[in-house]
């Protein structure tokens, strides 16, 4: 399915500068569609006429280094308007006849640049004499193509700001996507509004509509399944489907018995009641524990849960006649393929499960209607769809649940005793509006027992660890600093409400060296 078919779009050709995505971001952000490619897989050929506007990223090479049969450069000379951000400033003005050389002054951080001429790019930018602005970078331009001329300079970048007019190619040292820049949005604004014209095309109504189009033209009349975990992008495809396709779709909820408190009665009432969805209900509990009994190794676990989901999940699909499509919740970080750009290093670490990574053997064809979205657009998206505040703002838990957060053997009692501690952390977390402050908020089950009093009596119970954290996107963390009186009412309530914990810790370490989860 390609969402962009219709849409204007501004191009970002990727060189892997880690802001690349930031670039995508901010377009969107100011409400037209913005797509990312790579500089080694983009060919003049494909620049089609919806394109309006290129934006060419920074790097970590050098313009000498970059392979030039990889890059085409006759996208240079197609007449669409095009920003060079730093690398790509560099790219701009060596393929137009200037130099880049290893700058003598190499600029990291906050840079003033200063006016020197008028231009379109610059309109309302300058609200101050000197504007800040953020430099990365250790080449620079020293000679500039003819046509080109200056607009802004700083002390060590004389051309930060350059523009050919006529051939409508800018160029910035500095990085305007990133928040240090003082006022960078207007400058993007300006290049895209103002220089290559296109009209606002992106917001969640329009990608709600867009997609609601796409997934009808592309179901027909076959069924779709759809695995729902209660999750926000399960359940934003889920909810986008039902809006499309109504009763063509099929989702199947897997209750692995490792779900937190109450989730199985939340998600039920939410999709099946409230929203109409025809829900395949799966009690899968006893399955599970059985299969869980007497594994301790976290990456055994992992694997027994993710594999006996996708058996059980298969076993439901078959049940329904004449499935052609299965619809998961990819996301467009994971479609961008540059590693250096998403950094993903945490599937090395732990075999992720995921709902949305199933089957490929099941012989039907994807539909995968989030995968030009960012997390925050699926959240809005969500909230357009109508579905709940509660859901969209959820907390990710992972694939495998509770079992990962009990590290060593997995028993009822356990499973019991944690999902008590869990709901009460969360929900004192609710109440002291914390909640949406952190990113991630858990309690687990240490497999040691301690010596307590409680009454004159000796205790003799678990240890429950409490982890809250802040973070972008799960790839580092810090842990999230609450004050006294917060960790001590939550502490009392867990040890003098649960049978079975008398003591509680909080988990102070930072990913990395740790990570979110225990196992
Ligand atoms: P870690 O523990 O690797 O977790 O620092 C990073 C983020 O990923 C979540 N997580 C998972 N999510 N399936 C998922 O869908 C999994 O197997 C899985 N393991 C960890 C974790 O909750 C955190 O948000």
């Amino acid at each position: 399915m390609s969402l962009d078919l219709n849409l204007d779009k501004i191009l970002i050709i990727d060189f892997g500068s880690q802001f690349t995505q930031l670039i995508v971001r901010r377009i969107r952000e100011l409400g037209v569609y913005s797509e990312l490619t790579s500089h080694k897989k983009i060919k003049s050929s494909q620049i089609k006429q919806n394109i309006k506007g290129i934006v060419l990223s920074g790097g970590p090479l050098n313009v000498y280094q970059l392979n030039q049969n990889l890059f085409d450069k006759k996208i240079l000379k197609l007449g669409i308007p095009i920003l060079g951000i730093c690398f790509g400033h560099q790219i701009l003005s060596k393929f137009n006849g200037g130099k880049v050389k290893q700058s003598k002054h190499r600029e990291f951080g906050l840079a003033n640049i200063n006016k020197k001429n008028n231009s379109l790019l610059i309109k309302n930018f300058f609200i101050k004499k000197r504007i800040k602005v953020w430099m990365s970078h250790a080449d620079q331009v020293y000679k500039l193509p003819k046509s080109f001329k200056v607009i802004a300079s700083s002390e060590n970048s004389k051309f930060a700001i350059v523009e050919s007019k006529n051939e409508k190619i800018f160029g910035v040292q500095f990085h305007p996507e990133v928040t240090h820049t003082e006022n960078g949005r207007k400058l993007i604004s300006n290049f895209i509004f103002d220089i290559c014209k296109i009209k606002k095309n992106w917001s969640s109504k329009s990608q709600k509509i867009q997609l609601i189009k796409e997934v009808k033209q592309q179901v027909g009349s076959n069924k779709v399944i759809c695995a729902l975990s209660g999750g926000v992008d399960s359940s934003v495809v889920a909810q986008l489907l039902n809006k499309a396709i109504g009763k063509k779709l099929y989702c199947i909820f897997v209750n692995t018995g490792l779900l937190r408190k109450n989730e199985e009665k939340q998600v039920i009432t939410t999709f099946k009641k409230r929203l109409k969805i025809n829900l395949i209900y799966v009690n899968a509990e006893k399955e599970f524990i059985k299969r869980l009994r007497n594994i301790s190794d976290p990456e055994k676990k992992r694997k027994i849960i993710g594999n006996l989901f996708i058996k059980i999940f298969e076993r439901y699909a078959k049940k329904i006649k004449n499935v052609k499509f299965l619809a998961q919740g990819t996301l467009y970080p994971d479609l961008i393929e540059s590693k250096s750009v998403t950094g993903s290093q945490t599937s090395k670490i732990k075999s992720h499960h995921n709902v949305g990574g199933l089957p490929k053997k099941m012989n039907l064809n994807l539909i995968e209607p989030l995968k030009f979205l960012f997390k925050d657009e699926v959240r809005k998206l969500g909230l357009e769809l109508k579905l709940s505040k509660e859901i969209i703002s959820r907390h990710p838990f992972p694939g495998p649940g509770l079992a990962i957060r009990m590290p060593g053997l997995i028993t009822k009692e356990k499973i019991k005793i944690l999902k008590e501690a869990d709901h009460y952390f969360i929900q004192a977390l609710r109440k002291h509006n914390l909640y949406n402050k952190i990113w991630q908020a858990y309690a687990a089950l240490l497999p040691v027992k301690t010596v307590g009093v409680m009454g004159d009596n000796r205790t003799y119970e678990y240890l429950c660890l409490l982890r809250a954290i802040t973070s972008q996107d799960g790839m580092t963390a810090d842990f999230y600093e609450f004050k006294k009186s917060f960790i001590q009412e939550i502490s009392n309530k867990i040890v003098n409400s649960i049978r079975g914990i008398n003591r509680v810790v909080y988990d102070i370490t930072s990913k990395p060296p740790s990570t979110i989860e225990l196992e």
